[in-house]
């Protein structure tokens, strides 16, 4: 198979940030992507309507102009949001989701939940508006160790949380090892997961091995082989509750090539060529299309993309940097040849 034609594909976990690197990165996503989910960690995070109403005409002002490309806001839900936000977010109509941070989790995290107990009445709120909780699911501490903080989340936070709220739908976001990866593949209609290419693609030795790179740092962290194993066996599954989330993070090169480096992958130029390559290895090309554009839509009750997109077998050459508004961001693969490339309007 040398071209695949698929709908346009939705990206439902993307960062664009703000300021001078959100204008320079949301053509970039824009140039792929039809819709995408937008993480609200901003510093401050997005915990209102009013704020995401705001960001979401920022971003808009930063398409190129004719940009039909569609952000879908979500708002940061902190110890403190009220019952009334989330029923004021589903009236709205551009907001789609609640993101859940554990506080101290990743980036911009400060804000995020210390208790899941605290915020019982906003949950409640999202199962009766049929609004999506999207979980970073990693439980924090400074006793648990950054390979286990996943299967942790899974035990010891999410279970009790799908049992506290019987109608809360959930997405799995990032989805890094072999647990994660059964359950959202499991029967329960009310769980979905999204995974990322460097996920796909990677363990925690392309990350450690031969030297640490940094532009492969990411939350949660790559793990073990068998766990890429089974995360490629998973989202090439077919089952339709897996979706594309690129999880793409841009920083500016200083704050990664750094004595303490931030995480975060910077792929949404390339995402889909780095699924294409996954997906070839796993056999699975076929699949691209439920998983790129069709699933998303179907949890989150939209339309499938009318547009279509065609990958071709031909030489993508990976840029060193992109222009980042005050300073390069570095994307994973930077300076590398990629196999499968977007074919060009
Ligand atoms: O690697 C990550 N970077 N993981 C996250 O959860 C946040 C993201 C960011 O905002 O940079
Ligand atoms: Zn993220």
């Amino acid at each position: 198979m040398d071209t695949l034609t698929l709908p346009r594909p939705d990206d439902w976990h993307l960062h664009l940030r703000d300021g001078a690197l959100l204008e320079a990165v949301a053509p970039q996503a824009a140039a792929v992507f039809s819709r995408a989910i937008i993480m609200p960690n901003l510093q401050p995070p997005v915990t209102t309507v009013e704020q995401a109403a705001a960001y979401r005409q920022r971003i808009l002002a930063a398409l190129p102009a004719g940009s039909t490309f569609e952000p879908l806001m979500t708002l940061y839900l902190t110890d403190n949001t009220p019952p009334e936000e989330i029923a004021r977010a589903a009236a709205s109509g551009f907001v789609h989701a609640v993101k859940l941070y554990p506080a101290g989790a990743t980036t911009h995290s400060d804000a995020g939940v210390t208790d899941l107990l605290l915020c019982y009445d906003a949950l409640a709120a999202m199962e009766e508006h049929g609004l999506p909780l999207l979980i970073h699911g990693e439980r924090t501490g400074p006793e648990l160790d950054i390979f286990e903080r996943e299967t942790a989340f899974i035990d010891d936070v999410l279970q009790p949380l799908l049992d506290r709220h019987p109608r809360l739908r959930v997405v799995l976001e990032h989805v890094t090892t072999a647990e994660g990866a059964e359950l959202v593949t499991g029967d329960d209609p009310r769980l979905a997961g999204t995974f990322t290419p460097q996920h796909l693609l990677y363990n925690r030795n392309d990350l450690l091995v031969g030297g640490l790179k940094p532009h492969y740092y990411c939350m949660p962290i790559l793990k073990r082989e068998a766990d890429r194993e089974a995360l490629l066996e998973a989202a090439t599954s077919g089952h339709p509750r897996v979706f594309l989330g690129t999880d793409s993070a841009p920083h500016p090169q200083g704050a990664k090539e750094s004595a303490c480096g931030c995480a975060g992958c910077y792929t949404a130029p390339i995402a889909l060529s780095l699924y294409a390559e996954a997906f070839e290895a796993a056999g699975a090309l076929g699949r691209l299309a439920d998983f790129a554009g069709r699933n998303g839509p179907a949890f989150y009750g939209l339309p499938v993309n009318q547009e279509t997109v065609t990958l071709e077998r031909a030489p993508l050459e990976v840029p060193a940097s992109y222009p980042g508004g005050d300073a390069p961001v570095v994307p994973l693969r930077a300076g590398e040849t990629l196999a499968w490339r977007l074919r060009q309007p």
